[in-house]
């Protein structure tokens, strides 16, 4: 695994961008799996501004979402879709019909998992997967649990999950209690892991995730089997990293 630990929110966020757009500009047709949340609005910011200055182009880039909360549309402001094109879709040359998120309002939600699989596998997978990872060591909305999910699936959000993303919605009651969630088979899958984290408060998940055991309770940690994998962070959310010494 590699490792760069940055100075702040911002730093972390061009480090991050820079790691996409040198897959984007290396394979111009790659595949990218996205992430939503507060990690990565900056580094989508960033890739924005280099895109319009004419660094890189997302012309032929195609993309596959991590998840989407289940019974929100495309065009709710919450959902993950509606994240997707403003921060990001709708700032770049990417062309929508090669931009692919879950839909929430599917009639039948399996059925919607086992296209949205088949999809992924259709692409050859991704090349490069971005991941954020949740307090509870969540990726995707892979919650802790007692065994890994391997194919993309519904899922019930933690507690704590529904808390942490309260502060996105008018009201607590308001948060979806399902989404949809790529499985873990999924985004181990992917030809190169990127994952970004930010601030104290992941601190202690990113040190049980990458020097603790192995463990569906804690999902981040199957990232210890990919071969591929680099971890950006700010100096206050590898704080766990440098305590284990497995860094400076
Ligand atoms: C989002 C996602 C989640 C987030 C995680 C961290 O698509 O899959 O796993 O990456 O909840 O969220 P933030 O970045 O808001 O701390």
């Amino acid at each position: 695994m590699r490792i760069y630990q940055e100075a702040d929110y911002d730093a972390m966020s061009r480090r991050t961008a820079a790691i996409i757009a040198a897959e984007v500009i290396r394979k111009p047709d790659c595949v990218l799996g996205l992430a939503t949340g507060s990690t990565p609005v900056g580094a989508y910011r960033q890739l924005a501004a280099w895109e319009r200055g004419g660094l890189l182009s997302f012309g032929d880039v195609t993309t596959v979402n991590l998840d989407e909360y289940r019974g929100l549309g495309p065009d709710h402001e919450q959902s993950y879709r509606y994240f997707m094109r403003t921060n990001l879709f709708d700032q770049v040359d990417i062309r929508l019909e090669r931009t692919h998120v879950p839909d929430g309002l599917a009639a039948d939600p399996e059925a919607e998992c086992r296209r949205y699989d088949a999809l992924v596998e259709s692409l050859g997978g991704t090349d490069l997967q971005l991941l954020g990872m949740g307090h509870n060591g969540h990726i995707g909305f892979n919650e802790p649990g007692p065994a890994f999910v391997r194919e993309t699936h519904v899922v019930d959000l933690a507690k704590s999950t529904i808390e942490a993303n309260a502060r996105f919605f008018a009201h607590r009651d308001e948060v979806p209690r399902q989404a949809i969630t790529m499985g873990i088979g999924t985004i181990m899958s992917a030809k190169r892991v990127l994952v970004a984290v930010s601030g104290a408060d992941k601190a202690e998940a990113v040190r049980k995730a990458f020097c603790g055991p192995i463990t569906p309770e804690m999902p981040a940690s199957i990232l210890q089997l990919h071969r591929d994998v680099v971890l950006v962070g700010d100096v206050a959310a590898l704080s766990g990293l440098r305590e284990a010494g497995v860094l400076q």
